[in-house]
């Protein structure tokens, strides 16, 4: 498998030749589930639907009230009228036999749907009518006279005591009949709540076309912040109309065009500083080991010429003789070191992936066994700049320093190969270790030691990419792309 394709990019460092992503994330990931167009839609149409019930709440209470009245009407009629009757009695020009005269109430004071009832001291005088219902009262469906005539019905009732000469002769009530009520509310209501259920629904269209286009710069202004986020510094607003959209526009094409020019300088920066540090190295160990190592040659050869005259002319001499070499050749073997850390040899006489190799090999020979360190390398890297290369070698020497000190592995691989897309070509190296990932005492977020930077440093110099962190099948990788051909690399 390619290494490009068991790292997966998750990893905590990253570091590119554009900036690197400044929020992680798009909006739409931020556990935001609504947007500000259906935010407004949504209460806009929690308003119209608020408005809609209170109306109707409205006129029920209207039709209910209006029922109340017709009853306490009917039963003040009803009253005076058995009062006049007692009277008539009373006075001879009625008879008691005919009380009460219920004919007169019953057939010219009631509603449709309306009933009256006179309880009097005889129970034998007690009389109730209804009379019938209204033809054109609209049906209402099941619920709405459940509803009526749970919560209103009852209380629509009207009464009234029959009193005369200060005596209590009975009680009248009136109510009307609960299907008759509701019947009645509901061809009130029924064309207001089809004509309300409309305009709401035309209310939530209207507005979401309009909030729809009134917010069609906000989706603009949200891709640029979006792509801003990615870490794309090309990206710039339209113009827009709204003064205050214009404004966002400005402020934000001025910032991104600041940001864009402040990373190309600090990448700049970075390329020369790490090409001249690279320079520099070169030059002191061509210094040391042209002067240095050729005069400490020289000594040590004259420290053996010493030992052998002295082991004849004055052999008490052999041992400082002796020592003097063995000095010579112990300052010889650390200066070897020193040149090897500031500038391998092997770079510039066998070529990268032979210093590479080499340095795989010097790490076998420290772990002992404990650690199987290896390289995979498809191409020789020749065309390679000599400045490209020691980044290279130093980022793998980093990599391999890192595995060794902190993954225990068992494995460390080290992948380089070289893919061509449609513009260019490009250097892929990977360094994977099997080993503990992530130090649980290690924050990731901080995990950026001297080494890291210095990597991020070099990629930034090669144009390149870099991502490095714990991997999630275990172990640790790091993952560098940079650009080969001659204008990238
Ligand atoms: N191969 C690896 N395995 C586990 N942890 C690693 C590995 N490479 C780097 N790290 C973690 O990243 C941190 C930063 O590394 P680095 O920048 O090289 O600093 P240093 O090596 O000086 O600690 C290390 O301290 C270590 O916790
Ligand atoms: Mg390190």
């Amino acid at each position: 498998m390619d290494a490009y394709e068991d790292f997966p990019l998750s990893s905590f460092i990253s570091s590119q030749s554009r900036a690197a992503p400044l929020v992680s994330g798009k909006f739409s990931d931020l556990g935001v589930d609504m947007d500000l167009k259906w935010l407004l839609v949504r209460r806009i149409t929690l308003v119209a639907f608020a408005c809609f019930f209170a109306g109707s709440g409205l006129a029920l209470y209207m039709s209910a009230r209006e029922a109340h009245l017709q009853n306490q009407v009917l039963a003040e009629l009803a009253g005076r009228q058995l009062e006049l009757q007692l009277s008539r009695i009373e006075r001879g020009t009625d008879t008691l036999k005919r009380f009460p005269d219920w004919d007169l109430i019953s057939n010219y004071a009631l509603k449709p749907g309306q009933c009256v009832q006179f309880d009097g001291l005889d129970p034998a005088r007690n009389r109730s009518s209804c009379s019938g219902l209204e033809a054109n009262f609209i049906t209402p469906p099941a619920w709405f006279s459940e509803f009526y005539g749970r919560f209103l019905n009852r209380h629509l009732s009207g009464s009234r005591l029959l009193t005369y000469r200060g005596e209590v002769q009975g009680a009248i009530s009136t109510s009307f009949d609960p299907y008759a009520t509701s019947s009645k509310a509901w061809t009130n209501i029924s064309p207001l709540l089809g004509l309300s259920a409309l305009l709401v629904g035309a209310l939530c269209l209207v507005t979401y076309i309009i909030v729809d286009r009134s917010l069609r710069p906000a989706s603009n202004i949200l891709t640029g912040l979006n792509r801003l986020a990615e870490g794309d510094l090309k990206v710039r607003l339209p113009p827009f109309q709204l003064a205050e959209l214009n404004r966002i526009s400005q402020v934000f094409n001025a910032m991104t065009e600041d940001l864009e020019k402040a990373t190309k300088e600090r990448a700049d920066f970075a390329h020369r500083l790490v090409d001249m540090q690279e320079q520099e190295r070169r030059h002191l160990a061509r210094e040391l080991h042209d002067e240095i190592a050729q005069r400490l040659a020289a000594i040590g050869a004259m420290a053996a010429c010493i030992r052998n005259s002295a082991q004849a002319d004055a052999p008490q001499l052999v041992g400082e003789a002796r020592e003097l070499e063995k000095m010579a050749s112990n300052l010889m073997f650390a200066l070897r070191r020193t040149l090897r850390y500031l500038r391998p040899q092997e770079i510039d006489d066998l070529g990268l992936v032979a210093s590479l190799r080499a340095l795989v090999e010097h790490h076998n020979e420290n772990a002992r066994g404990r650690t199987i360190f290896s390289i995979e390398a498809a191409d020789e890297f020749e065309s390679l700049r000599s400045e490209t290369s020691a980044h290279v070698y130093r980022i793998v020497q980093e990599a391999l320093t890192n595995a060794a000190k902190h993954a225990r592995a068992r494995t460390v691989k080290v992948r380089m190969s070289e893919h061509s897309d449609s513009v260019r070509k490009h250097v892929r190296l990977s360094v994977i270790d099997d080993g503990v990932g992530q130090h649980e005492d290690v924050n990731l977020d901080r995990m950026s030691g001297s080494g890291l930077i210095g990597m991020r440093e070099r990629v930034t110099a090669l144009c390149g990419t870099l991502t490095a962190g714990p991997l999630p099948v275990g172990g640790f990788g790091l993952h560098v792309e940079f650009p080969s051909s001659p204008q990238g690399a």
